[in-house]
């Protein structure tokens, strides 16, 4: 008979399983997609390559890249009723509400969409990577009253996500090589929430679509990816470098709230990809010659790291602390940082459902029943 135990609030401290998409190294902070270092990846890879190296187990060598790189950008392409539904709706729709009705209405379009056939999921997965930037880049523009863009076949992801919220083909190169850094960073991370999510949905022999959908669900939250909206809404709030003595005192000293894209399960360390991040928002902010929002960010950050209570619990900035500062210094709408999360993280997601495919059980934990027994049924009348 199986042993049963009660798992931590949280499902804090349970492996559920074995994976060779990313090693998050929460201890030494340390992340590998793949076997390769994340910094490395920071540093020179393409998101194509990243997203071929999570599907194939290795880099693409010249020509798979070229070819891989063109076949994403042809998938991109979201279906014209789709955009034209987007036309319709509230301008003030929340971005991920958006991402998350028009990523389901992909599978009304799809005459694979119930085919969960590895090949086919592998497929569809593909299309899904190139279509969400297409429909982040979409809501971009149509909530601001402009007509959408569609993609262009010679342009990678990062490239294609720049020309469609701008229309501007002489693409503004910092702006393609921070979207890109920001997306390889974003690719992966091992059990998240939001990929937990994918793999629990596709666990029940669901299709891709419903598994994506629920994960953008739950990225939404701003305990995971909404932090990143709420980080920048905090520094909104500060409004200036000279406040956040007097914010911290009041508000974090306070015990009333937290610092939102600080702290995190698994990272009891820097997260490398916050420094990384870091030295990204300080060159923008350097370009663009607003260093407003870094300057405090960064102050905020060293006035956490030097007290005793975020010492003590080991709680450091994480993935969404400076990339809030980076998509605001690329103009990028509050609003919209989470979705632009989503887009970065469906490559991880779909890799997840692939491999969950591989070997597949249904994920069905327990839960103890601490409720009331023996109650006598009166009848509702009677009540
Ligand atoms: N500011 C102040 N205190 C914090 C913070 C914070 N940002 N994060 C955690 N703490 C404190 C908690 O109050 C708690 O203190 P206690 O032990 O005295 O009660 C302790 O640190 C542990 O916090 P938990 O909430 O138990 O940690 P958990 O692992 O469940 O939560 C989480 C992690 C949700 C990320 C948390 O750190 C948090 O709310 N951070 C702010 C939101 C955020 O940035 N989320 C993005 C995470 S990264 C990602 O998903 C992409």
């Amino acid at each position: 008979m199986t042993e049963v135990t009660t798992a931590q609030k949280g499902l804090q401290g349970v492996v559920v399983g074995n994976s060779v998409l990313s090693l998050v190294d929460g201890e030494n902070g340390r992340l590998i997609y793949g076997g390769y270092k994340i910094e490395d990846l920071a540093e020179n890879a393409l998101y194509e390559e990243v997203v071929y190296l999570l599907f194939h187990g290795r880099l693409p060598n010249g020509a798979e890249l070229q070819e891989f790189t063109a076949h994403l950008a042809k998938e991109a392409v979201v279906p014209a009723q789709i955009i034209d539904f987007m036309q319709t709706q509230p301008k003030d729709t929340n971005g991920m509400a958006m991402l998350r009705t028009t990523t389901s209405m992909l599978a009304h379009y799809d005459p694979e969409a119930e085919d969960m056939n590895i090949d086919a999921v592998r497929r569809r997965s593909f299309r899904l990577i190139g279509q969400l930037t297409t429909l982040c880049a979409a809501w971009i523009r149509i909530s601001q009253g402009k007509d959408a863009i569609a993609p262009k076949p010679n342009f990678n992801l990062a490239e294609n996500f720049v020309y469609m919220i701008t229309g501007d083909e002489n693409l503004d190169r910092a702006a393609v090589d921070a979207i890109n850094v920001y997306q390889v960073l974003l690719a992966e991370h091992g059990m998240n929430a939001s990929t937990f999510t994918a793999r629990v949905v596709t666990a029940t022999g669901a299709d891709l679509y419903s598994a994506i959908v629920a994960a953008i669900g739950a990225l939404k939250g701003p305990s995971h990816g909404g932090a990143n909206s709420e980080a920048m809404k905090m520094f909104l709030e500060i409004g200036d470098p000279g406040q956040v003595d007097a914010w911290f005192t009041e508000n974090i000293k306070s015990g009333k709230r937290r610092i939102m894209g600080i702290g995190h399960r698994i990272y009891k360390a820097l997260d490398p990809r916050a420094n990384i991040l870091k030295a990204k928002a300080q060159a923008l902010a350097q370009s663009s010659g607003n260093g407003t929002w870094f300057e405090l960010a960064a102050k905020l950050d060293d006035t956490a790291r030097a007290d005793d209570y975020f010492i003590e619990r080991k709680l450091y900035a994480n993935v969404d602390y400076y990339s809030a500062i980076v998509l605001y210094t690329l103009n990028i709408d509050i609003d919209m940082f989470t979705p632009l999360f989503a887009m970065s993280r469906v490559a991880g997601w779909t890799a997840h459902v692939i491999e969950q495919l591989g070997d597949n059980r249904l994920i069905r934990p327990d839960v103890n029943y601490v409720g009331p027994m023996d109650l006598q049924w009166t009848s509702a009348d009677q009540r």
